[in-house]
């Protein structure tokens, strides 16, 4: 299949583009605008595939997407291009505005245009798929699970503009008949993995001898899925999918922040121990918390393992430990990003709250 995959220079984007090509005859086109966020380095592995291309373009630009779709001719648009952090969304909601929900309705307008002008197998096979969130369900109690029927709450400037998004996506699917998938994931992790995240910016911190900064008491609650199983996760649903429906993608790995905070930091104790012997948790400091901070987020993943048998391969403890092991191995990937981008300092403390 020829996968035009938006955000494909991103954290999860990139892993679905090395997936395709290294399993499989697909080609990919990467349309990505290189935010900071953005980082060709993460493709370094596959750039030299002859079925890799890459174009440097907003989702914004209708002519750039246009162009694009016309000149790829894509049987799958994988849409990924997203304004992801939820600390940023508070400091700068415009970017989350702009991308999110703008960028998703100027796609949306030219791959209906682009699928209007195919026919027979070729329009027949033609998928859009919005990859989107387990925020946009808001916030659980102590029980209970994000289903596919789970009304939306979102709460955060970013969960609010990607349950923008995925409305948009499912009006054009049941107005104009765009043939479109959706996805709503639990966090993910792994290599690759921007700093401005807890599992990287805590690996990174704890190397440079920094303070590890929990949020509030680290009691809430996230479900971690290892990035290599959504992206396999995603190409199940783009390929063997039904039309017009909705997928929960969760990892079955619910952890308190400071269970993930202690993991990263005993396994450091073992594999790269600090010169003075001293553990690693002693660096981890209660912070202010974040605003309006999700409590728990969970997910029903029953619908996807039953209908496309997909579910998760990595555990927890085996993600963490390759993911550290990760990091430990390519310093320079991050070092380069602390270095010009963005140095692991606090983002998303609310200014008049
Ligand atoms: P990321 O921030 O690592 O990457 C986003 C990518 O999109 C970057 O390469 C960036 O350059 C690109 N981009 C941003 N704005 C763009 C624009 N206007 N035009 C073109 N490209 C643009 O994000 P991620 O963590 O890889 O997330 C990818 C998608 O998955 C997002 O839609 C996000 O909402 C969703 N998601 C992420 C997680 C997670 O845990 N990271 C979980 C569920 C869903
Ligand atoms: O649930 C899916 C979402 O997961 C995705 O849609 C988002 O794109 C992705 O960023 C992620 O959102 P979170 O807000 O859950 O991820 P983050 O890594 O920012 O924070 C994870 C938890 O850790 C959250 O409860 C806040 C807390 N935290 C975060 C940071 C950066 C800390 O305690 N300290 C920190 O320094």
């Amino acid at each position: 299949m020829r996968i035009l995959v938006t955000g494909g220079a991103g954290f999860i984007g990139s892993a679905l583009v090395r997936r395709l090509l290294d399993h499989g005859e697909h080609e990919v086109l990467v349309f990505d605008k290189l935010t900071y966020a953005g980082n060709l380095n993460s493709l370094a592995s596959v750039s030299d595939s002859p079925r890799f291309s890459f174009v440097q373009a907003d989702i914004c630009d209708a002519a750039a997407v246009q162009g694009a779709l016309a000149e790829f001719r894509p049987d799958v648009v994988a849409h990924l291009a997203a304004e992801s952090h939820v600390d940023r969304s508070i400091d700068g909601p415009d970017a989350f505005i702009e991308t999110n929900i703008v960028g998703t309705f100027v796609l949306l307008n030219q791959a209906l245009r682009y699928w209007s002008g195919l026919s027979g197998e070729d329009k027949a096979r033609f998928r859009f798929h919005h990859i989107s969130t387990d925020e946009v369900f808001g916030a659980l109690g102590e029980d209970g699970y994000f289903t596919e029927e789970t009304a939306y709450d979102p709460r955060s400037p970013y969960s609010a503009s990607k349950a923008g998004s995925d409305h948009l996506v499912r009006a054009w699917g049941h107005t104009y008949g765009l043939p479109v998938l959706v996805t709503n994931c639990s966090n993910n992790y792994g290599p690759y993995h921007f700093p401005e995240k807890l599992i990287p910016l805590i690996i990174i911190r704890a190397l440079k001898g920094e303070p590890l900064p929990v949020y509030g008491d680290g009691s809430n609650v996230r479900d971690w899925l290892y990035v290599e199983d959504h992206a396999r996760a995603l190409q199940a649903v783009f390929e063997r999918g039904s039309v017009g429906e909705t997928y929960n993608i969760g990892g079955g790995a619910e952890r308190k922040n400071i269970e993930v905070v202690r993991a990263i930091c005993g396994i450091l104790d073992r594999v790269q121990p600090r010169a003075d012997g001293v553990s690693y948790a002693d660096q981890i400091t209660f912070v202010t918390d974040r605003p309006g901070h999700d409590y728990r987020y969970a997910i029903d993943a029953s619908k996807i393992q039953s209908n496309l048998g997909w579910s998760p391969s990595v555990t927890f403890e085996e993600g963490i430990e390759r993911t550290i092991r990760w990091y430990l191995e390519n310093k320079s990937w991050w070092q380069e990003i602390l270095d010009g981008r963005y140095a692991t300092q606090r983002l998303g403390v609310v200014r008049n709250g």
